[in-house]
Order: structure tokens, then sequence, then C-alpha cells
């Protein structure tokens, strides 16, 4: 891995502890304007100091995003579909050269294995990988499901592996019982899971604090820290968990108390 890819990951998992809290605020690519992200800007503003990253688009970055704030941007740079569709139908969205003027810590595009389009899903993160290795900017996968489809650890483990080894240099998949398998099959690439829908609080933290214990190196959470009633107060209750090693609990009363 050359200098630069292990610099960008090392700007978004923290050297210092080996995880990392990701925020997700991506959804609009094909959500449309997602419960809590109508108003970027204002939502993302208050959660920037707790984040260790920030997956988003080019558009939305360009539209809310101040460009001095310091903070490591996971740009996605896969669409072209919309909730209204068939998911898997994606194609590449934003070409390096947008990735390097934004100054990408990472790229990322969603793999659709069993979709529809798995192949089309799996050459574009291929393709991918292909322009990060040239320019030393890591790729995050997401190993995405499809409607139909069970998030169970043969599934995850099947997509997450196939990931790795096309040459994803992080993966966010999904929390599920016998996750262990799951980071496993992914050998030495970091492994964060995604949020998911809204849970309660409660809920979602007993999720992080499952994945972490379990392998993962952090999370990638969008709804469940944004949807939240007490944003910031959750957002600093994960960070609780996943750098502190913080129990349930004490991560609950952090929320309870923001
Ligand atoms: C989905 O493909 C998007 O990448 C979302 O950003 C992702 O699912 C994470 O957000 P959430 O925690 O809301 O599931």
């Amino acid at each position: 891995m050359n200098w630069g890819m292990k610099n960008r990951i090392s700007r978004i998992i923290k050297p210092k502890t080996g995880r990392c809290v990701m925020l997700a605020v991506d959804h609009g690519y094909f959500q449309g304007p997602t419960t809590g992200l109508s108003r970027l800007g204002e939502t993302v503003e208050p959660l920037l100091p707790y984040a260790d990253a920030l997956m988003i688009t080019r558009g939305a970055i360009r539209n809310w995003i101040d460009p001095a704030a310091d903070i490591p941007i996971i740009l996605r740079v896969s669409g072209g579909i919309s909730i209204l569709k068939e998911l898997s139908n994606e194609v590449i969205t934003t070409c390096i050269e947008d990735a390097i003027r934004i100054n990408a810590s990472a790229i990322t595009c969603s793999v659709y294995v069993g979709g529809e389009f798995e192949k089309e899903t799996i050459e574009n993160l291929s393709k991918l990988v292909d322009e990060g290795e040239k320019y030393g900017i890591p790729v995050l996968a997401v190993t995405a499901v499809g409607k139909e489809m069970a998030r169970d650890a043969r599934y995850l483990g099947l997509a997450s592996r196939i990931c790795v080894e096309i040459g994803a240099h992080i993966i966010k998949t999904y929390y599920t019982e016998d996750f262990g398998k799951v980071v496993e099959a992914c050998g030495n690439v970091p492994v964060v899971i995604a949020g998911g829908k809204k849970l309660p609080e409660l809920e979602a933290l007993q999720m992080a604090f499952d994945a972490v214990s379990n392998g993962a190196n952090g999370v990638d959470m969008g709804r469940n820290i944004f949807q939240s009633d007490r944003p910031v107060g959750m957002i600093k209750a994960v960070r609780a968990i996943v750098h502190d090693n913080k129990p349930v609990d004490e991560a609950f009363e952090i929320y309870k108390s923001s």
C-alpha cells in the first residue's frame, strides 16, 4: 500500500484506537430528501466535531459543507438509481479527478451481490479500485442488500469477501448474528457497520457495541444518529463505545445527558 493510501486511511480510521465513527449522510443520492437531511447543512454542522469522517455526495458537499471544515470526506461516487426502481442498477457518477478536487480521503460505491445487476456493481468497484490505486485513494465498498435478501452472516460474509477479493480497502456491511464470521471473511481489511433504519437509541447503541466487540473497526452510521431526538448526544454515545470501549449503559447516559 502506498504512502498516500495509508495516510488517507489513517485520517479515517484513527491510528490511536484503530477505530472510526463515520457519519453517513449520502442517503439523498437514491432516497431524495430523507427525513433529517432536507436541510443537510443544519443537521450535519453540530455533529462534525464528533465524526471521524463524513460519507456524502459531491452535490451535497458543495451545497451544504463549508470547504474549511476539518473533516475527512468519504465521497459517494455511485448512483443513477432511485427508490422507485431496481436499486442494483448503479453506475459511477463521479470521476476520480473530481474526487481529487474535493480532496476525498476515500471514495465509495455499493455492491449488490445477488442483485439483478450484480456483475455491473462489482465492475464499478473494480474500476474504482484501479483508479484509487493509481492516485492513493482508498475505496470503501458498501455491501448493499436488495429487498428480498437476508441480512445474515452467510450472505453478508459472501458479499463482503467478494468486495475484499476485488480489492476494496474498507468494507461497510450490516451487523448480524455471527458477525465474527463476516469480519473473519474480510481478513485484514477493516470492517464498519451501517446503522440501517432508525432504532430506539438503546438498541442502536447495543448494535454498535456488539459490532466492535465482534471485530468491527467502527460504524458508518446515519439515520440512527441524525434522526435521533438528540443527534449530538447519540454521536457522542456511539463515539464512547467505538473509541473508549464504554459499556452500553454508560453510553446511553451520555446520549440522555447531552
Ligand atoms: C446506503 O447505501 C448509504 O450508503 C447509507 O449512507 C448507509 O446505509 C448508512 O446509513 P444508515 O446508518 O442510515 O443505514
